[in-house]
């Protein structure tokens, strides 16, 4: 990559040093023979050249979308520089497991299986967080991002804690200490056999081949642990402490596993039957040293214990460092009982202190609720390490990107436990209140990612475990390809509460993100522009799909709400023109804040995308009175399903889209959801406009977006009101209720009733029904399911889509809170 780019500069100049060499001859024929002879050797040359600048300019378009943007890291402190992240769990994808913020980490972890339950097959083994578990509830009820966790997890009738403490000392990140409880739950005490048992695995595995190693161990206690050294852990032990209860007993495996996305499927095929004797019972234990069928003997990589106990069972898995020298007391028993309060002490008071819920009136349970859920996206940060798959316009093929970490929150522990770039904007606007460094530590590493065009990829699939999750067709990032710049409100919400007291650190590290923030600004302002000026277009809608009913527009965000239902060059979208009018006001007052005389550039875009005329003349429908993309559009579309051929079997013939009256150039103003309301969600309407006049009634508005549990996506009137996109695709964006809208939509009432005028007691009073009316259901759907969920009906407000998504359904926290 870089090396291409060398080659083609060092090519131009050798050019233009030949070029001037070639005067200063004397004899006049000798010269013309001379100078013949230089013209054909220039010419030739020039050919030459040219040929080369050629091939090395198509080999250098085809290498930037994977060189790195040119300029100095923002994150400047990794690994062990911050001991006191180092260690965490970072793992969201799993149930439970530590590890640390480091490329090549030693991988700790749990899985879980009650044995007499268990089915064939390993049915029953719990690792990662999977919905088919059917688990009835699990996630961190407290989380404190860094120092210490606790999560609760209903499997059937049982209840398991898992929560960890860390400490501090020695040069090597500190130790810690996991506690695991298992016992019947209250409401099946009584119901459950006597004897029920829960076998408990507690793993470790190396990544990588390095100079690491690890091996089991019985060192200091009867029960077996696990031991190793690695370079930057240097030599550790983990030993298995049971408290107040004993092992029914216990077995290991030592053993090469394929890569860590097989770590289940290795423990699976090395547990074995075994009996004391021909009366005792039989049971199930872990293989020993273990070598796989087929493979040959290649170093360990993955040891696990296994106990198995009665219930109830508690088990402290202490983590020791060798380099921690002056320890008087283990984390174990009652001391990690009483470290474990003094956290929670900590961390209530903490959480009083940042959202101020029990002082605005909160009960318990809500102010439970909040805490898991602020819990829940602190907690669910993980390190990812690896690189995507990204292709444009100039490779062939999709190429790697390079090899780097992500530090980043999840959308989703089970179904999304991976960075999105769009989540992570939202994502940070509560961390921010939580820790502002670890949010910029995140947007750091979110900016690392960005490549020479000033482009970030949008879905970030980094390391085996992450790309097992994922289907094939959805790896591929391409460079063309946005997703709405949600960290610019991020952004402007950190300076709105932080411009002030900016430590010099935080200072520094906004002049390193400055660069790329304007790089990933020109990137959107060049390559996402529509066909007038001031217009912005999402690339990416497909305008052959044949079996969408709209041609979705997942770069968006809002997948499959509806747009002109044929794509075309010249369509122009109302949701972008909004973010690039946020974006450029929070680039201008970036800039100005950092003393660059570039922020007036930006401050004109601003002012140019905020003249409301402008955005009228572009997205204003006198007909709906609402604003609304244009393009190429039609509402009479189906689906059908094409009539088979005669005297053919097994046919399975897809439905396809059929077009009943041809499309035309239009505003798309008979649909009316979250993607028309823009305008006042990122509050670029002028707050005397008649217009957020119109939207404040119109979103209060029972058939068209109002709703006891928050505001639709997509009107009740609507041609597509939650219609299937394709015969496999259930509707998205079409009539349920999101939360990360609602929280822009509440934001933004807060705004406008803060505003004399016309509209202020309208957006007031709306402002109190739409917080309560989510806050309310919000809470109501955790409590009756357990979770916190991606999506709520907009008909009865239950859960859909996937949960536990404890992403951007988080806000509900700063809804509470009323930090806006
Ligand atoms: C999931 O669990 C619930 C109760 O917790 C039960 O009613 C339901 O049948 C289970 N579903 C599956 C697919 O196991
Ligand atoms: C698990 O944690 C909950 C909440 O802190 C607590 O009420 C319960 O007693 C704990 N159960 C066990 C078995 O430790
Ligand atoms: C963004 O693009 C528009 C249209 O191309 C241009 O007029 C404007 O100057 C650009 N803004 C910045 C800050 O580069
Ligand atoms: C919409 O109405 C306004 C005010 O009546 C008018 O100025 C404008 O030209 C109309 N726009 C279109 C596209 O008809």
């Amino acid at each position: 990559m870089a090396r291409q780019r060398k080659h083609l500069s060092a090519a131009n100049k050798e050019g233009k040093g030949r070029y001037s060499s070639s005067s200063g001859s004397s004899s006049s024929i000798a010269r013309s023979l001379q100078e013949n002879y230089f013209y054909w050797r220039q010419l030739l040359l020039i050919v030459v050249i040219g040929i080369a600048v050629v091939f090395g300019y198509i080999g250098y378009l085809e290498t930037r979308v994977n060189t790195p943007f040119d300029s100095k890291k923002v994150v400047s402190k990794r690994g062990l520089s911050v001991p006191e992240l180092f260690w965490g769990s970072y793992r969201p994808g799993t149930y439970f497991g530590l590890k640390t913020r480091d490329p090549f980490s030693l991988v700790t972890g749990l899985m879980w299986y009650f044995p007499h339950r268990l089915e064939v097959g390993g049915d029953g083994i719990r690792h990662w967080c999977e919905q088919g578990d059917n688990l009835s509830k699990y996630g961190w009820l407290q989380h404190d991002g860094n120092n210490f966790g606790l999560q609760e997890i209903l499997d059937g009738p049982f209840i398991l804690n898992t929560s960890f403490v860390k400490r501090a000392g020695g040069d090597h990140g500190g130790e810690w200490t996991a506690r695991i409880s298992v016992d019947v739950h209250p409401s099946h005490k009584g119901k459950v056999n006597v004897n029920e048992q829960v076998s408990l695995i507690w793993y470790a595995t190396l990544d990588e081949e390095t100079q690491s190693n690890i091996a089991p161990t019985n060192l200091g206690t009867d029960i077996t642990g696990i031991r190793g050294e690695t370079l930057l852990l240097g030599q550790f032990n983990m030993k298995l402490y049971p408290y107040k209860s004993s092992v029914d007993h216990e077995s290991f495996l030592s053993t090469v596993a394929p890569g860590l996305s097989h770590l289940k499927e290795t423990v699976i095929s090395s547990l074995k039957i075994a009996q004391d004797n021909p009366t005792s019972p039989k049971k199930l234990i872990l293989g020993g040293e273990y070598i796989p069928v087929g493979t040959e003997k290649k170093k360990t990589n993955f040891v696990a214990v296994q106990l198995t106990a009665k219930l109830p069972f508690i088990v402290d898995v202490a983590y020791e460092s060798k380099s921690n020298l002056n320890i008087n007391e283990k984390l174990i028993g009652d001391v990690y009982t009483k470290t474990m309060e003094w956290h929670q002490n900590r961390f209530n008071q903490r959480f009083e202190a940042t959202f101020g819920l029990k002082s605005k009136g909160y009960e318990k349970r809500e102010i439970y609720f909040a805490q898991a859920a602020l819990s829940n996206l602190v907690g669910g940060i993980g390190y990812f390490y690896g690189c995507s798959k990204v292709q444009s316009y100039y490779t062939s093929d999709p190429v790697n990107y390079w090899m780097a970490p992500l530090f980043t929150a999840v959308p989703s522990r089970s179904f999304f436990p991976r960075g999105f770039l769009w989540d992570e904007g939202f994502h940070g606007l509560l961390i921010c209140q939580w820790d502002l460094d670890t949010e910029l530590d995140i947007m750091g590493h979110w900016f690392d990612l960005m490549n020479v065009e000033g482009w970030i990829p949008r879905e970030q699939i980094l390391g085996v475990e992450s790309l097992a999750k994922v289907p094939s067709e959805f790896i591929v990032q391409r460079n063309t390809n946005a997703n709405p710049p949600t960290f610019f409100l991020t952004l402007d919400y950190i300076l709105d509460r932080y411009e002030e007291d900016l430590s010099y650190e935080r200072f520094a590290l906004l002049e390193r993100l400055y660069p790329r923030l304007q790089a990933w600004y020109y990137w959107f302002n060049t390559t996402q522009t529509g066909p007038v000026p001031g217009s912005y277009r999402w690339r990416g809608r497909n305008p052959l799909a044949q079996r969408e009913l709209n041609p979705k527009t997942l770069t968006s965000g809002l997948d499959d709400f509806p747009r002109a239902s044929h794509p075309t060059d010249l369509e122009m979208h109302i949701d972008i023109y909004c973010w690039m009018a946020v974006a450029s006001k929070a680039m201008a007052r970036l800039g100005l804040l950092l003393g660059r005389s570039s922020y007036l550039k930006y401050q004109q875009t601003a002012d140019y995308l905020l003249n409301n005329d402008m955005m009228d003349r572009l997205h204003w429908s006198n007909f709906s009175q609402s604003y609304a993309d244009y393009g190429l559009h039609t509402d009479a579309v189906k689906l059908v399903r094409p009539k088979p051929l005669p005297r053919q079997q097994h046919q399975n013939l897809e439905m396809t889209r059929k077009v009943l009256k041809q499309p035309e150039y239009r505003l798309v103003d008979t649909t009316f959801g979250y993607v028309n309301i823009f305008p006042f969600l990122l509050q670029i309407l002028d707050a005397d406009s008649p217009k957020l006049s119109k939207i404040l009634t119109d979103i209060r508005d029972p058939d068209l977006l109002w709703s006891d549990y928050g505001l639709r996506s997509l009107a009740k009137t609507s041609p597509l009101y939650m219609t299937r996109n394709t015969e496999h695709d259930p509707p998205y964006w079409r009539g349920q209720v999101w939360i990360n809208i609602n929280f822009l939509a509440v934001q933004a009432l807060a705004h406008y009733s803060k505003i004399k005028g016309p509209n202020q007691r309208q957006a007031r009073r709306v402002y109190g029904e739409l917080r309560s009316n989510v806050i309310n259901n919000v809470i109501r759907q955790y409590y009756r399911t357990g979770y916190i969920w991606e999506q709520y009906s907009d008909k009865s407000g239950e859960g859909s889509g996937c949960r536990p998504f404890t992403g951007w359904s988080a806000l509900t926290v700063l809804l509470m809170s009323e930090r806006f």
